[in-house]
């Protein structure tokens, strides 16, 4: 069964081409890689997605059986998707809890106002949202840190927060963007067995944007490719790693086996 199915999905910029008629289907319980050089479109196929932006007509956005095309990103949010941003968003002077607090609280329209009040139940409520994201916490590798500033946090934590705070939500969907950008290989791999453990742990559905091949040929069972807006080939880690159309479009000419063979070993 397919979590989400994406139609003929396109998004212009003025007169520039951003997206082109994008079909995708990503089954229910994957984790499906979405990779390509930059300006090929994967941001902006989030952005679609999550109700950043609005599609062009024509395209359509089904998720879980709804149609989603063009609907407030909020409401979007509501039906369980949840996504991180290419640039992290922190809210620095916050603890590591609050932060994750945040994330909960966009979702079940709870008012920290409330809390300030101190209003009985909601007391009650607070406790009950703080052993949740504890438990999250704890099951992501940061709970030592709970209440530490946010600001003190390393690349890696940092990382491993705004994934947290997604999950704070609890989506059905969790979109990452570029979630291995600026982590050395070890915090990479961390993040990505933690995405794998959540992903098993809630029965998630994952899609993973990179534009490093490596990193999802490893962590995604599919894996679509994008170029200039268009997508130029989709399958199995090892069939889209032979396929010279990707390669191609990552070094932006033709390629002889054996260089293809070298740039899949460095990349
Ligand atoms: N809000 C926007 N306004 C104008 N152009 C945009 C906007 N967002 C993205 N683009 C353009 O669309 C193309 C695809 O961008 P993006 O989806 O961010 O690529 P990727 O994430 O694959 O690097 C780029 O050429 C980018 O400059
Ligand atoms: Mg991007």
């Amino acid at each position: 069964m397919n979590l989400l199915e994406i139609k003929g999905l396109s998004k212009r910029f003025g007169g520039f081409r951003a997206l082109s008629g994008i079909d995708l289907n990503v089954r229910q319980g994957a984790v499906h890689g979405i990779i390509g050089p930059n300006g090929s479109g994967k941001s902006t196929l989030f952005n679609m997605i999550s109700g950043v932006y609005l599609p062009e007509p024509g395209s359509q956005i089904v998720f879980n059986g709804t149609d989603i095309t063009g609907k407030p990103s909020h409401e979007i949010a509501r039906l369980g998707v949840a996504r991180t941003f290419q640039m992290l968003r922190i809210f620095e002077g916050m603890s590591v809890i609050e932060n994750m607090m945040v994330g909960h609280h966009g979702l079940t329209g709870y008012s920290p106002l409330a809390a300030v009040f101190g209003v009985k139940s909601v007391r009650s409520e607070e406790r009950r949202v703080r052993a949740e994201m504890m438990e999250l916490l704890n099951f992501i590798g940061l709970a030592d840190y709970a209440e530490m500033p946010a600001g003190e946090m390393s690349g890696g934590q940092r990382r491993l927060l705004a994934l947290g705070r997604a999950m704070a939500a609890k989506p059905k969907l969790l979109m990452l963007d570029e979630p291995g950008a600026g982590l050395s290989p070890t915090n990479v791999d961390i993040l990505l067995d933690t995405v794998r453990a959540l992903q098993q742990r809630f029965g998630l559905t994952v899609i993973i944007i990179e534009h490093i091949l490596k990193l999802v040929m490893d962590t995604c069972e599919t894996v679509s490719v994008l170029e200039h807006g268009e997508k130029i080939a989709e399958g199995t880690p090892a069939e889209i790693s032979a396929d010279h159309r990707v390669i191609e479009a990552y070094l932006g000419r033709e390629m002889k086996d054996e260089e293809v063979r070298d740039f899949l070993r460095s990349a």
